[in-house]
């Protein structure tokens, strides 16, 4: 969408990445067939900005890949509470869903990401914060008993009206859902007839969710086109 050069401008004068995620942009670029589908600088520095400005409770990812979002967005969330400060033996350490603060929950369905995700949410210092679950977004999304403040849609094309579809009932009103890939390299303009089965799923999101009275929409062209939709 945007120029090579005024893509690279951008980067060079945007707040440079944590080294974290520097560290797994790096590594995502040597170690996965697609390293593009990772958010990358730019889009991971909005996310962040993103829940700096809404300071949600409730996160939900779905799509985590190698989890360059997921950590982009949980460097953004308020530290959980300190534990009580005390002479005492401590207890059995309590779920991250116990805890209490903020939480950003992320879904993956491929099982080999697994352990390179839990590391980088270590190396990261969220495993307070970032509550992994493996397995199909379908399955998991209707166990998850939340009220969402934020959603970041960035998995399957096909399902995208399907996760919106789930998920907008859980989400409180004022919340936000954000999808990635709306433009879809720009496909989405072509010849309805030649689609493949991704573009159509992204074209149907996309209009379904513009004609929707109960959310207001935006589909802000950077990189491959994020749609920020808030429910009313
Ligand atoms: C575009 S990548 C996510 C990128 C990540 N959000 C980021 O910005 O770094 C999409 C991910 O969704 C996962 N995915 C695809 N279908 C899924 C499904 N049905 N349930 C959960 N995850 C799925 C893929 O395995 C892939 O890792």
């Amino acid at each position: 969408m945007m120029t090579e050069i005024l893509f690279k401008y951008s980067e060079a004068h945007t707040t440079p990445e944590p080294a974290v995620l520097a560290r797994l942009n790096r590594e995502t670029h040597l170690s996965q067939v697609y390293p593009q589908m990772l958010s990358g600088h730019l889009q991971g520095a909005l996310l962040r900005m993103i829940v700096q400005m809404l300071c949600p409770e409730r996160v939900l990812e779905i799509g985590t890949f190698t989890g360059y979002s997921a950590i982009a967005m949980g460097l953004g969330m308020p530290s959980p509470p300190a534990p009580p400060a005390s002479g005492m033996p401590s207890p059995p350490a309590p779920l991250p869903q116990e805890r209490g603060g903020a939480l950003l929950h992320t879904i993956e369905v491929n099982p080999e990401l697994e352990d390179g995700i839990r590391r980088v949410i270590r190396e990261a210092g969220l495993e307070d914060q970032v509550v992994l679950h493996i397995g199909q977004a379908i399955d998991i999304i209707p166990g998850l008993d939340e009220m969402w403040d934020l959603v970041f849609i960035d998995a399957d094309k096909p399902n995208y009206l399907n996760y919106y579809n789930m998920v907008l009932p859980k989400v409180r009103p004022g919340g936000f859902i954000i999808a990635d890939n709306v433009l879809w390299d720009g496909k989405v303009t072509g010849d309805p007839a030649k689609m493949d089965k991704d573009t159509l799923g992204i074209v149907e999101f996309n209009k379904f969710v513009h004609q929707d009275e109960r959310v207001e929409n935006l589909i802000l062209p950077i990189r491959d086109g994020l749609m920020i939709i808030r429910k009313l």
